[in-house]
């Protein structure tokens, strides 16, 4: 009898620090989608890591920092989730991002990125921003989703409208789809 395969190992990053924040319904959304062929881990909080210092790099890393690399190193894909502030992305999922560079943790590794907004534009220059940094990067992108009018969309922690929801549902498939091709030819 053979065994199912392990599930796959998605990670989830959370730009947004906010209580209710549309993004982290985004992923907490995504999550229940990914099963049962991915599990996706979505970071606790992002905030917690120290602004990027190479200094502070260089002499070592913080417990908060080495453990935020762990959990994207060991990831099969990465879904990002960024809300736009000043037609960027915020400063904690830039940051973040700043501490994945020297650990190389998305390096050749299927990374897809959702803006959700209450705009009409649905995140565009964040999504714009975040995708140059994770280019730069070395991660493989997947297409981008963006959620227009998010405050319409979701509503208690849940992407609930139908078409923004087999929007994600897609993502997260072309996600663990990449992410289980990368797992496959690593094991060869
Ligand atoms: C200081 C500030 C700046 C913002 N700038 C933008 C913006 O440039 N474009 C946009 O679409 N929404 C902007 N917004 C609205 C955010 O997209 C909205 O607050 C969104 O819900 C934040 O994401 P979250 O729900 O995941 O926390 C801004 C909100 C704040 C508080």
């Amino acid at each position: 009898m053979t065994s199912a395969p392990a599930p796959l190992r998605l990670a989830g990053l959370c730009g947004s620090l906010r209580s209710g924040s549309l993004n982290a319904a985004v992923l907490a959304t995504a999550a229940r989608l990914a099963g049962p062929r991915a599990v996706l881990t979505v970071h606790p909080d992002l905030g917690r890591l120290p602004f990027f210092n190479h200094d502070v790099e260089m002499a070592g890393c913080p417990p908060q920092v080495v453990a935020f690399r762990e959990l994207v190193g060991a990831a099969d894909g990465v879904l990002v989730a960024s809300p736009e502030y000043a037609h960027g992305t915020s400063g904690v999922l830039k940051n973040a991002l700043e501490w994945l560079v020297g650990s190389g943790g998305v390096v050749n590794k299927p990374v897809a990125v959702v803006t959700a907004s209450p705009s009409m534009t649905g995140g565009d220059r964040a999504q714009a921003w975040v995708r140059e940094t994770l280019e730069v990067m070395d991660a493989v992108l997947l297409p981008p989703l963006l959620i227009q009018r998010a405050s319409a969309r979701i509503r208690d922690n849940a992407v609930h409208e139908p078409e923004a929801l087999e929007g994600l549902r897609s993502l997260v498939d072309a996600l663990t789809d990449a992410a289980g091709k990368m797992a496959a030819d690593e094991h060869f």
